[in-house]
């Protein structure tokens, strides 16, 4: 076959604007010259890869086969461009980071400093559940994920970099604050403002819960840790979070860490990528950067420690 990359680039607009006008938009291109490459491409192919259905077009089966080589294409040339620049000492290129909604707390600081560092590469930032991120990893499509507990089912390449204790966490004027190893058994009876089903911190938790055969009253639930925090602030229940999360609400005495048997859970975190991934350049760097440094950024709070254990 003798296609060329403009053909596919002209190939991939279309495909996803399934219009050839706004693809010439698009691609500073007139309309016929789009349909041109289209259907030279279709010559080379020998089978056409647009169908039109009424007023819209579709993609055929070749053509949906057609998407995936471009993409391959595509990153590989991307791949090659970085490569090329890094052997000049050039560093560019673009780099997509999925992090855990927890993760978000710190990794923002990470990614800041990491920028001012290496100014040609663009940085992409998702913050996503456990769940969303798995689904990620099964598709490829980040660089490069922070998170909890690698997920199973999915073979990835994992490190770990820095602890993630999880605390229980009361309002300052809680009577348990006074309290000290507090048993778990204690807790059967309260309430607990939770994170969403599909969180690694939600699931940590009720597992903790299971293993020490205590029920976890879960009856709210909250999308976002600052919720959490403002929710269990205002009286709502108690709360079991990343220590990560409440650097602030501990040094402004908003919240207190309850000294609570068996606790702090003690996780993990870890930055992965699918197994056998090529890392950009790029992302290399990013991931050096994150296993040297992380602990320069994250303080850990002086009130890890309850402050009524003696
Ligand atoms: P979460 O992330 O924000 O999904 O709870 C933490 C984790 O992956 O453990």
């Amino acid at each position: 076959m003798n296609v060329t990359l403009r053909q596919l680039e002209v190939f991939s607009a279309v495909a996803r604007r399934q219009n050839y006008t706004r693809a010439a938009e698009e691609l500073h291109m007139s309309q016929p010259a789009v349909s041109m490459q289209i259907r030279q491409l279709e010559d080379h192919v020998g089978l056409p890869l647009f169908e039109q259905i009424g007023k819209r077009i579709h993609l055929t089966e070749a053509g949906e086969k057609m998407v995936s080589y471009a993409r391959i294409m595509a990153d590989l040339m991307d791949e090659a461009d970085e490569v090329f620049e890094a052997l000049k000492g050039v560093e560019r290129g673009t780099l997509s980071i999925s992090v855990a909604t927890t993760a978000s707390h710190f990794a923002t600081r990470l990614l800041a400093d990491f920028a001012k560092s290496h100014e040609g590469i663009t940085i992409s930032l998702d913050i996503t559940n456990r769940e969303a991120l798995r689904r990620q990893l099964e598709h490829n499509e980040p660089d490069l994920i922070i998170m909890g507990q690698p997920p199973e089912g999915v073979e990835v390449d994992a490190t770990p970099f820095m602890t993630n204790p999880l605390v229980m966490i009361a309002p300052a004027n809680h009577p348990l604050t006074q309290k000290i190893h507090i048993p778990l058994q204690h807790f059967a009876k309260e309430h607990f403002v939770v994170r969403e089903t599909g969180s690694g911190t939600r699931g940590a938790v009720q597992r903790f819960f299971d293993e020490h055969d205590v029920p976890f009253n879960t009856e709210i639930e909250m999308t976002s840790n600052e919720a959490i925090k403002q929710a269990v602030e205002a009286g709502l229940g108690l709360g079991i979070v990343s220590v990560h999360t409440i650097e602030l609400e501990l040094e402004t005495h908003r919240l207190c860490i309850l000294d609570v048997e068996d606790f702090p859970i003690q996780r993990n975190w870890y930055i992965l990528q699918r197994k056998g991934k090529r890392l950009s350049p790029a992302a290399v760097a990013f991931r050096e950067f994150v296993l040297n440094e992380a602990g320069r950024f994250i303080r850990l709070p002086a009130t890890l420690k309850p402050a009524k254990r003696p």
